[in-house]
Formats: C-alpha cells, structure tokens, sequence
C-alpha cells in the first residue's frame, strides 16, 4: 500500500505551483489565475506549442525572405533558403540579426511591409549614433497588447483593476506597450509616464490602483519619497508591482516587497522584438520570466562562437520572432545574458532572472564585474540604499572600481554607514573577485533616475 501511496498523482506542471492568496501586511495579495482565465496555449502540451512554433516559424522566414532586401542577401551569403526549415533546431543554419543590422537599415529598411501598414514607431535611443526605429501593424498591435496582458495576468493583475503606469510615455516602449496590455486585459489605466514623483504619490493615494507598472529602481525613488512625505508605503493600495527595462536582483525585490508590502515581479522585453511583455514571470512561482513561445522562439548561444546552447546553459539570448508582420526579426542577438529553465507555472519555458547585457559587463583588471553582483553585496548589509553607483578610473595603467553608497535610511547613520565599508569591499572581493573601493556619500547626493537607472560612470 505504502507504495501505491508514493506514487506521484500525473498532474499538469503548472498545478503543481498552485500558490492560494497570501497575505503581507494585513493586504490580501494575489494567488494563480484561475485556469479559464489563462490562453490555452499557456498550458498546452509541449508537442502542441512545437507544431505552432513549427509553423509560425516557417513563416516568419518566408515573409522576412519575401519582403526585407536585407534578410534575403543575409540567407543567400549564408546559402539557406526558408524551405530548408524543416524542423525547429534547423534555425542555426539561418544567419544571425544584430543592432548593427537594424541601425545600417535606418530608419525604415528592415520594414517587411509598406510603410502606410505601419500604424505606429517606437525608437530606442542608442548610446552611439542613431536610434533604432522600430515598427508595428494593426496585428502587431494588438498581438503586442494581448501579450502584455497576459503578461499582467501572470503578475498577478485581474480585469476591473486600476493600474498605474510609470513607464515613460513616447519613443521608449515601455509606457504604451503597458498601456495597451491593461487596456486589453479590462483595466483602469493611469496613464501618468514617468517623473513628478509627488503627482505619482498624489494618484497613488488618492485613485488607489492594485497594480504599478515601474522600473524597479524608480519605484525606491517614489518609495523614498513616501518616507519624506511621511507616507507609510505598505498602507498604499499597491497589491502588484511590475517591474523591468533594466536588471535588478532577488535584493532588490525584496526590498520593494517589504516597503510596499506587495508582490514584485520582473518583465522583459526588448523594443527590437517587441517591447516590454516578451516574458513575465509568474506571481504564484515567481521563478524566472516565462517566455511567451507561441509569439517568440529562444535560443541561447555561446556569444564569443554563437554556438546554440543546450537548455540550462548560460549565455546569449537570441529571438526569433514567429508573428511579426511589420518588423520580423530573424535570430536576433539580444546581448542580454540568461539560462532557457523548464515550465514551471506554465508549459513554456522561462528565462533566468537577465543579470546584465554582455555590453554593460565591466571588465576590472581582468575580472568580469555586472553591475547587479555588486547591486546584491550592497543590499545584503542592510545599511545602504539601492541606489548606487559604479566609478570606473584608469590608474596608471591600471582600472579601479569606485563603488558609490549612500546610507540606506534615516536609522543608519553616515558614521554606521562609513562603519561598512571595509564589509563591503571585503564582500566585493570574496564574491565578485575584484578589488573595489568604496565611498559613502551623504543621503540623496546619487543621482535618480525617472526611468532606466544608470549604475556606471566610466571614466577611463
Ligand atoms: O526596456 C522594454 C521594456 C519596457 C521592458 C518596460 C520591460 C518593461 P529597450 O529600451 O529596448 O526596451 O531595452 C531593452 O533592457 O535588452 C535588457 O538589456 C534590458 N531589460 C529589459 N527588461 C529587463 C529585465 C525595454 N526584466 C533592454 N531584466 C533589454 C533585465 C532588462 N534587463
């Protein structure tokens, strides 16, 4: 009998996450959705999300080869041809996409339909030279809205909320493409954009939304804010905090989770591929962004080679979109760094937690230092704030690393705080491997960001 017992029940993956509402701070926070609420592909069997992907797949090469100059040299220097998909690992024949394909097309030349299709442009502004122009159909859309409402969906929000958007409105996708999401999902939307951190806290308190969509490191700038207006945040009406557009940690997550007394999850997505809602993660596992691949097909390459990795393996993510009619992107080198991790909540699979961009890696005397390892010794302590800086110098022929802190709150004193340091370095260098120094400066002094936060001045 003892064995009949053991014997696991066959189950659905994603009931075996089942998380019922919880609670923090006297607020009932949200569980899973119910299942009839979900896209049925969002639990449909793997063999059943391949043969789409199959065939969206086919057709998203046919229509970049049909329709983009571009893509179709690109496959004829490489010598495929769209016909030569004939199962889904055939992808690696297909030559990659790379920002630099996108800015020598500027702005419109990676189009694979007339401009008069496109009803909409977003651009994300590049560190060098030009922007990228990136657009959209009616379809693409409407598709773009649908998955950032699920998105939501899986972060914990429900038709009838109120959410709150603080993503910037305009070129930078982040604020329409929240917009449109809630929208679809049967939403509230404030449509407030980023900045006028008072006039946030005013509609905050005053509407009382569930949900804010933010970066997470303005949502500690609306959260210091509070403190100084003697605003408790917990007591806030906030159940649900979306957060992404820039890396973060599981530190960092709890931090807004106790100081909003909600539950924080992380968004991804690119303005090449989309726009924010290219993965979100789960609310009941909240265990990595699950990739929404009935509209986008992962790999993740070595990014020295572009060998593809096998799941489970850290490097480069690279998109294929399936759905796209404005803007198809064909192995698309994101740059930003993750692992491909089973289902879990869903049948897709899900993204690591992105712990920076192969770009934003700074190399230190040799060491390989991502902003977000020294962001998770910082918090750690409990005696700094999250926002910080990191200085880069030449000295000599050498790099030093300047790491920049300010106290975490009015309880911590600058001469706590100085007290510190020499933790953190010592941390620094135990964990990350490089030698920092570190510098407290007086409360307020590091610069905020309403948007994407910068975390280094390179002044080499
Ligand atoms: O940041 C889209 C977005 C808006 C995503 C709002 C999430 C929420 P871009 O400006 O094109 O688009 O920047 C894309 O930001 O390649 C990553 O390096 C980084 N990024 C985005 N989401 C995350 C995240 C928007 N959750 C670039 N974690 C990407 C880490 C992220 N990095």
């Amino acid at each position: 009998m003892a064995s009949e017992r053991a014997r696991p029940k066959r189950r659905k993956s994603f009931e075996l996450t089942k998380r019922p509402a919880t609670s923090r701070a006297g607020k009932t926070l949200r569980g899973e959705p119910a299942r009839k609420e979900l896209d049925k592909i969002e639990i449909a069997s793997r063999d059943e999300i391949a043969a789409l992907q199959l065939d969206r797949l086919k057709w998203s090469l046919q229509h970049a080869y049909d329709n983009v100059p571009r893509y179709r040299a690109k496959f004829k220097a490489a010598e495929v041809h769209p016909e030569d998909l004939v199962t889904l690992e055939d992808l690696a024949k297909f030559p990659f996409t790379a920002k630099d394909d996108l800015r020598d097309s500027y702005p419109f030349g990676m189009f694979a339909v007339p401009r008069e299709q496109v009803i909409r442009v977003h651009a994300s502004s590049g560190t060098t030279g030009k922007p990228t122009v990136v657009g959209y159909t009616a379809k693409d859309i409407d598709t773009w809205a649908s998955l950032v409402a699920r998105s939501i969906r899986a972060a914990g929000g429900r038709r009838g909320d109120l959410v709150h958007v603080a993503y910037g409105y305009g070129l930078f996708t982040g604020g329409l493409g929240a917009h449109y999401g809630a929208e679809k999902l049967g939403c509230t939307v404030i449509p407030m954009s980023g900045g006028q951190t008072d006039k946030q806290i005013q509609l905050i308190t005053d509407l009382r939304p569930q949900v804010i969509m933010c970066t997470p490191s303005y949502l500690l700038v609306v959260a210091d804010e509070c403190r100084r207006l003697g605003i408790d945040s917990q007591r806030l009406s906030l159940l649900v905090g979306i957060h992404g557009a820039e890396p973060w940690t599981e530190a960092m997550r709890q931090e807004i989770e106790e100081r909003f007394a909600m539950d924080a999850v992380d968004i991804y997505g690119l303005s090449e591929v989309m726009g924010p809602g290219v993965a979100n993660e789960c609310v009941e596992t909240k265990d990595g962004l699950v990739i929404w691949e009935d509209h986008f097909y992962p790999e993740i390459v070595d990014p020295a080679t572009g060998q593809v990795l096998p799941d489970g393996s850290k490097g480069e993510l690279v998109i294929t979109s399936l759905t796209k009619e404005a803007m198809p992107v064909i192995r698309y080198r994101t740059r930003d760094l993750t692992t491909l991790l089973p289902g879990t909540a869903r049948s897709m699979r899900r993204l690591a937690r992105l712990t920076g961009r192969s770009d934003d890696m700074l190399i230190i005397r040799g060491v390989n230092v991502f902003p977000s390892q020294v962001e998770e010794m910082i918090l750690k302590l409990g005696l700094y704030s999250p926002h910080y800086l990191l200085e880069v110098r030449r000295e000599g022929r050498l790099d030093a690393l300047d790491v920049v802190v300010e106290p975490r709150d009015e309880a911590v004193s600058m001469e706590a705080a100085q007290q510190g340091v020499k933790i953190l370095e010592h941390d620094i260098k135990t964990f990350i491997g490089v030698s920092a120094r570190a510098r407290v400066e007086e409360p307020g002094t590091i610069a905020r960001s309403m948007g994407k936060a910068r975390r280094v001045i390179d002044l080499r």
